[in-house]
Protein backbone atom coordinates (compact mmCIF):
# COMPACT_ATOMS: atom_id res chain seq x y z
CA UNK A 1 0.00 0.00 0.00
CA UNK A 2 1.50 3.35 -0.97
CA UNK A 3 0.85 6.22 1.82
CA UNK A 4 1.60 9.56 -0.07
CA UNK A 5 1.69 13.49 0.87
CA UNK A 6 2.67 14.81 -2.73
CA UNK A 7 2.00 13.94 -5.87
CA UNK A 8 5.66 13.65 -7.50
CA UNK A 9 7.14 10.49 -8.82
CA UNK A 10 10.41 9.65 -6.75
CA UNK A 11 12.43 9.67 -10.02
CA UNK A 12 11.03 13.28 -10.82
CA UNK A 13 12.05 14.60 -7.17
CA UNK A 14 15.50 13.20 -7.45
CA UNK A 15 15.74 15.30 -10.90
CA UNK A 16 14.47 18.17 -9.60
CA UNK A 17 15.80 18.61 -6.35
CA UNK A 18 18.26 21.47 -5.65
CA UNK A 19 20.03 23.16 -2.99
CA UNK A 20 17.75 26.10 -2.17
CA UNK A 21 19.49 29.03 0.06
CA UNK A 22 17.18 31.26 -0.37
CA UNK A 23 13.51 30.73 1.77
CA UNK A 24 10.07 32.99 1.23
CA UNK A 25 8.29 34.02 5.18
CA UNK A 26 5.65 30.93 4.39
CA UNK A 27 6.15 28.82 8.08
CA UNK A 28 6.28 25.21 7.92
CA UNK A 29 3.87 23.28 9.83
CA UNK A 30 4.21 21.20 12.36
CA UNK A 31 2.59 18.36 10.91
CA UNK A 32 5.02 18.69 7.52
CA UNK A 33 8.24 18.91 9.94
CA UNK A 34 6.78 15.67 11.32
CA UNK A 35 6.26 14.05 7.93
CA UNK A 36 10.00 15.19 7.08
CA UNK A 37 11.67 13.97 10.12
CA UNK A 38 9.79 10.49 10.03
CA UNK A 39 11.15 10.23 6.37
CA UNK A 40 15.16 10.32 7.92
CA UNK A 41 14.36 8.53 10.57
CA UNK A 42 12.94 5.42 8.15
CA UNK A 43 16.28 5.85 6.41
CA UNK A 44 18.22 2.39 6.06
CA UNK A 45 21.91 1.76 8.03
CA UNK A 46 24.68 -0.29 8.89
CA UNK A 47 23.70 -3.21 11.09
CA UNK A 48 20.23 -1.14 11.41
CA UNK A 49 21.58 0.46 13.99
CA UNK A 50 20.01 3.71 13.73
CA UNK A 51 23.21 5.89 14.82
CA UNK A 52 21.34 8.90 14.37
CA UNK A 53 19.32 11.90 16.32
CA UNK A 54 17.61 14.78 15.28
CA UNK A 55 17.19 18.29 16.54
CA UNK A 56 14.80 20.28 15.30
CA UNK A 57 15.30 23.83 15.62
CA UNK A 58 13.02 26.85 14.53
CA UNK A 59 13.91 29.58 17.24
CA UNK A 60 15.68 31.87 15.20
CA UNK A 61 18.56 32.90 17.61
CA UNK A 62 19.42 29.77 17.69
CA UNK A 63 19.84 29.41 13.53
CA UNK A 64 21.88 32.69 13.84
CA UNK A 65 23.85 30.80 16.65
CA UNK A 66 24.42 27.72 14.60
CA UNK A 67 24.93 29.37 11.30
CA UNK A 68 28.31 31.02 13.37
CA UNK A 69 29.58 27.37 13.61
CA UNK A 70 29.51 27.02 9.28
CA UNK A 71 32.27 28.66 7.01
CA UNK A 72 29.18 28.71 4.28
CA UNK A 73 26.19 29.20 6.53
CA UNK A 74 24.49 32.39 5.79
CA UNK A 75 21.24 30.92 4.57
CA UNK A 76 20.57 29.03 8.36
CA UNK A 77 19.49 31.59 9.90
CA UNK A 78 16.40 32.78 7.22
CA UNK A 79 15.29 28.65 7.06
CA UNK A 80 11.65 27.96 8.34
CA UNK A 81 13.50 25.34 10.28
CA UNK A 82 16.28 23.53 10.24
CA UNK A 83 17.54 19.65 11.41
CA UNK A 84 21.24 19.42 12.90
CA UNK A 85 22.04 15.21 12.59
CA UNK A 86 23.94 14.00 15.37
CA UNK A 87 25.07 10.20 15.39
CA UNK A 88 26.66 8.03 18.12
CA UNK A 89 28.72 6.99 15.92
CA UNK A 90 31.75 8.62 14.09
CA UNK A 91 33.35 6.81 10.87
CA UNK A 92 32.54 5.27 7.39
CA UNK A 93 29.24 3.69 7.98
CA UNK A 94 27.56 6.34 10.34
CA UNK A 95 28.99 8.92 8.10
CA UNK A 96 26.89 6.85 4.99
CA UNK A 97 23.89 5.94 7.46
CA UNK A 98 23.37 9.90 8.14
CA UNK A 99 24.00 10.57 4.00
CA UNK A 100 20.98 8.16 3.71
CA UNK A 101 19.22 9.78 6.42
CA UNK A 102 19.61 13.39 4.84
CA UNK A 103 19.10 12.15 1.11
CA UNK A 104 15.24 10.46 2.39
CA UNK A 105 14.59 14.17 4.41
CA UNK A 106 15.30 16.44 1.84
CA UNK A 107 13.44 14.16 -0.93
CA UNK A 108 10.25 14.02 1.38
CA UNK A 109 10.65 18.08 2.71
CA UNK A 110 10.70 18.10 -1.77
CA UNK A 111 7.69 16.32 -2.20
CA UNK A 112 5.95 18.59 0.27
CA UNK A 113 7.35 21.67 -1.99
CA UNK A 114 9.93 22.67 0.95
CA UNK A 115 13.60 23.28 -0.16
CA UNK A 116 16.65 22.44 1.75
CA UNK A 117 20.24 22.98 2.16
CA UNK A 118 22.68 20.41 4.11
CA UNK A 119 25.65 22.73 5.41
CA UNK A 120 28.38 21.91 7.18
CA UNK A 121 29.40 22.63 10.47
CA UNK A 122 32.82 23.47 10.46
CA UNK A 123 33.24 24.42 14.08
CA UNK A 124 31.19 21.27 15.45
CA UNK A 125 32.42 21.52 19.19
CA UNK A 126 30.89 25.34 19.10
CA UNK A 127 27.94 23.60 17.39
CA UNK A 128 27.28 21.09 20.21
CA UNK A 129 27.52 23.68 22.94
CA UNK A 130 24.22 25.74 20.92
CA UNK A 131 22.12 23.01 21.27
CA UNK A 132 23.40 21.21 24.56
CA UNK A 133 24.48 17.99 22.08
CA UNK A 134 26.94 15.61 24.73
CA UNK A 135 30.41 15.91 24.20
CA UNK A 136 30.66 12.10 22.77
CA UNK A 137 28.25 12.44 20.26
CA UNK A 138 29.23 13.26 16.58
CA UNK A 139 27.34 16.75 14.81
CA UNK A 140 28.03 18.01 11.57
CA UNK A 141 25.78 18.81 9.39
CA UNK A 142 22.80 20.72 9.81
CA UNK A 143 19.65 20.71 6.83
CA UNK A 144 17.64 23.96 6.73
CA UNK A 145 14.27 23.81 5.24
CA UNK A 146 11.92 26.43 3.77
CA UNK A 147 9.22 26.94 0.85
CA UNK A 148 11.93 28.55 -1.52
CA UNK A 149 11.24 32.04 -2.78
CA UNK A 150 10.27 31.79 -6.74
CA UNK A 151 13.34 32.16 -9.34
CA UNK A 152 16.07 31.50 -6.60
CA UNK A 153 19.54 31.22 -7.92
CA UNK A 154 21.60 28.19 -7.72
CA UNK A 155 24.50 27.76 -7.12
CA UNK A 156 25.55 25.90 -10.01
CA UNK A 157 22.58 27.09 -12.62
CA UNK A 158 24.45 25.19 -16.00
CA UNK A 159 22.18 22.35 -17.57
CA UNK A 160 20.76 20.43 -14.64
CA UNK A 161 23.79 21.46 -12.53
CA UNK A 162 25.63 17.48 -12.89
CA UNK A 163 28.22 16.46 -14.84
CA UNK A 164 27.41 14.06 -18.06
CA UNK A 165 25.97 10.71 -17.56
CA UNK A 166 29.16 9.34 -19.83
CA UNK A 167 31.74 10.87 -17.44
CA UNK A 168 30.42 9.39 -14.29
CA UNK A 169 29.40 6.13 -15.16
CA UNK A 170 31.27 2.81 -16.67
CA UNK A 171 29.84 -0.33 -17.90
CA UNK A 172 31.15 -3.77 -16.61
CA UNK A 173 34.61 -2.62 -16.11
CA UNK A 174 36.41 0.94 -15.73
CA UNK A 175 37.86 0.65 -19.27
C1 LIG B 1 28.61 16.89 2.58
C2 LIG B 1 28.01 18.18 2.04
C3 LIG B 1 28.33 19.37 2.65
C4 LIG B 1 27.78 20.57 2.17
N1 LIG B 1 28.04 21.72 2.83
C5 LIG B 1 27.46 22.85 2.41
C6 LIG B 1 27.66 24.08 3.15
O1 LIG B 1 28.36 24.13 4.15
N2 LIG B 1 27.03 25.19 2.69
C7 LIG B 1 26.24 25.17 1.57
O2 LIG B 1 25.69 26.22 1.23
N3 LIG B 1 26.03 24.04 0.86
C8 LIG B 1 26.62 22.88 1.26
N4 LIG B 1 26.36 21.71 0.59
C9 LIG B 1 25.45 21.73 -0.56
C10 LIG B 1 26.19 21.54 -1.88
O3 LIG B 1 26.90 22.72 -2.18
C11 LIG B 1 25.17 21.21 -2.96
O4 LIG B 1 24.52 20.02 -2.61
C12 LIG B 1 25.81 21.05 -4.33
O5 LIG B 1 26.51 22.21 -4.70
C13 LIG B 1 24.77 20.75 -5.38
O6 LIG B 1 24.00 21.90 -5.55
P1 LIG B 1 22.67 21.87 -6.43
O7 LIG B 1 21.68 21.07 -5.66
O8 LIG B 1 22.26 23.30 -6.60
O9 LIG B 1 23.00 21.23 -7.73
C14 LIG B 1 26.91 20.54 1.05
C15 LIG B 1 26.60 19.31 0.46
C16 LIG B 1 27.12 18.15 0.95
C17 LIG B 1 26.70 16.84 0.30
Amino acid sequence: MQETHGKALVADLIRTQRATRQYSQQAVSEADIQTIVNAGRRAQSSNNQQPWYFVVVRDRETLQRLAACGKYADHVPHAAFALALISSDAGGAADFDLGQAAAYLQLAAWDLGIGSCITWMHFSEKAKTVLNVPADLNFHVVLSFGYPVPQQKLQSPKKDGRKPFDEVVHWERWL
